[in-house]
């Protein structure tokens, strides 16, 4: 039985809106009670007006809150029309969202080193999750990945949130290593598996599952957030479902982040 969902809903105000990569805009929205509950790893549900016809909310996750300015940052792709409409919102604009939605990352006791494996659109939660490694004093490895030079974010982020990113992949070769963030993983857990008490990934699915595979290899619990189309976001429909070895379980009450060793389809 999943927990009854945190979420509440907040009246928000757009503060800026503007692209930071190709097709990538970063958000910020003013949301005072939001930016000082939702934890990394969780998620938000953002109604965007100007369609009649679309009436779903979208789910996004978060890439930093500022509790003290009152403000979320969420980072976005343009992938459709709803968030082709969220990327047309103005400063002053006005709307609501659902959150904080979800489980976040689940950092284990004890942790002493942690790698992070970041792609594309699924920066900003680890983002997130690497800020809190940081405040806990824990050391992290990050190796992140994008199609391509033009569609990259976080590098500077992570960096300063206070870990080198130690590999940047990109699809297509134009920045970095040619080939997916999977490879550097997969290097670092097969080499030094032993250093590292958690790996995290978010990114496409079977990215997640390349690293969720290495890391069992190397016998370190990991963490996935997966993405999942969401209706209602609070465990009233089924259109999340996640089939686990424990059953189907909603992304939206049970996850977005999953042990990786009890996702049974990605
Ligand atoms: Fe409806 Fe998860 S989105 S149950």
């Amino acid at each position: 039985m999943p927990t009854p969902s945190p979420a509440r809903m907040h009246d928000v105000t757009v503060v800026s809106n503007e692209p930071i990569a190709d097709g990538v805009y970063a958000l910020v929205i003013n949301a005072p009670k939001l930016a000082q509950t939702i934890k990394p790893g969780q998620f938000v549900n953002i109604a965007v007006p100007g369609n009649a016809m679309s009436l779903l909310r979208i789910p996004l996750s978060y890439a930093s809150a500022d509790a003290e300015a009152g403000t979320v940052e969420i980072w976005y792709a343009v992938v459709g029309d709803g968030t082709e409409r969220l990327s047309q919102m103005k400063p002053g604009a006005k709307t609501d969202l659902l959150g904080p939605g979800g489980n976040g990352w689940t950092i284990p006791e004890g942790c002493r080193r942690a790698l992070l494996v970041a792609g594309g659109i699924g920066v900003p939660p680890v983002l997130c999750l690497a800020r809190e490694l940081a405040a806990r004093g824990i050391p992290y490895t990050v190796c992140i990945g994008a199609a391509s030079k033009g569609c990259l974010v976080g590098e500077a982020e992570f960096e300063a949130a206070g870990a080198p990113v130690i590999s940047v992949a990109t699809d297509d070769g134009s920045y970095g290593y040619h080939g997916f963030c999977t490879a550097a993983a997969e290097q670092v857990l097969e080499l030094e598996g032993g250093e590292f008490d958690y790996v995290a990934a978010c990114g496409p699915e079977p990215m997640m599952a390349k690293v969720a595979a290495a890391a069992a290899k190397a016998g370190v619990p990991c963490e996935v957030s997966l993405e999942r189309m969401m209706s209602c976001g609070f465990g009233a429909c089924s259109t999340c479902a996640v089939e686990t070895t424990n059953g189907m379980k909603g992304a939206c009450m049970c996850g977005p982040v999953f042990d990786a060793s009890k996702v049974v389809v990605w």
